[in-house]
């Protein structure tokens, strides 16, 4: 094994719980990469929720899933991630949240601490025993660092019978890296 980013870290966790799901969600679609990530590491079978604020996102999500021939199972929701349990009421097997703005975007369109935490709560209460989500947080902004303590002391304070949490970064790294979170809810995963 050899030590990535949180993001390629992120990846290389969900990989494993990926190939058994039948629901999983990308809280922030973005550019659609990690999307396209989770769609082509999901069984045939398995749907694939996006979300994102922005059209803008949505639609270069959809090229890139269309590129790769993934656009079949999933489905790209023009909404804010705290509103997800009106679209889903599955046990989610995994999710995926990058925050921050969509690189060369509006930086306007960034994640923010309440609504980030918001979708947390709705996510943690979806979470199939056995699932996993994960949080790539950025504190190396303003409203980056404010939205990652809220999500490390929303986090800390899940229920350890239910869930385990675990935080890494980088300890060598300038400029604030990414921080990766890491939660799990106990239990068996279905058969
Ligand atoms: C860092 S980008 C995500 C990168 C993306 N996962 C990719 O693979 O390219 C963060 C995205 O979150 C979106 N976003 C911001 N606030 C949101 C919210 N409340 N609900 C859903 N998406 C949101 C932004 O519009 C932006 O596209």
């Amino acid at each position: 094994m050899t030590v990535e980013n949180a993001l390629a870290m992120a990846k290389s966790l969900l990989r494993d719980r990926l190939s058994a799901a039948k629901t999983v969600v990308d809280a922030t679609a973005g550019n659609g990469h990690d999307t396209l990530f989770l769609a082509a590491n999901t069984p045939e079978d398995a749907v694939v929720w996006a979300f994102d604020r922005q059209q803008e996102a949505l639609a270069a999500t959809a090229r890139r899933l269309a590129a790769g021939g993934l656009a079949g199972k999933c489905r790209l929701t023009l909404a804010c991630h705290s509103a997800i349990a009106a679209y889903l009421a599955v046990p989610v097997d995994a999710a995926m949240f990058n925050l921050g703005y969509l690189p060369g975007g509006d930086h306007g369109f960034t994640t923010r601490a309440a609504t980030t935490v918001a979708a947390l709560g709705a996510l943690t209460g979806l979470l199939a025993p056995g699932g996993l989500i994960t949080v790539v947080a950025y504190p190396g902004h303003a409203a980056g660092s404010e939205e990652n303590e809220a999500v490390a002391a929303f986090l800390a304070a899940l229920p350890q019978a239910d869930f385990t949490v675990a935080a890494w970064r980088m300890l060598n790294q300038k400029n604030m890296p990414p921080i990766l979170y890491i939660i799990g809810k106990t239990g068996r995963e279905a058969k």
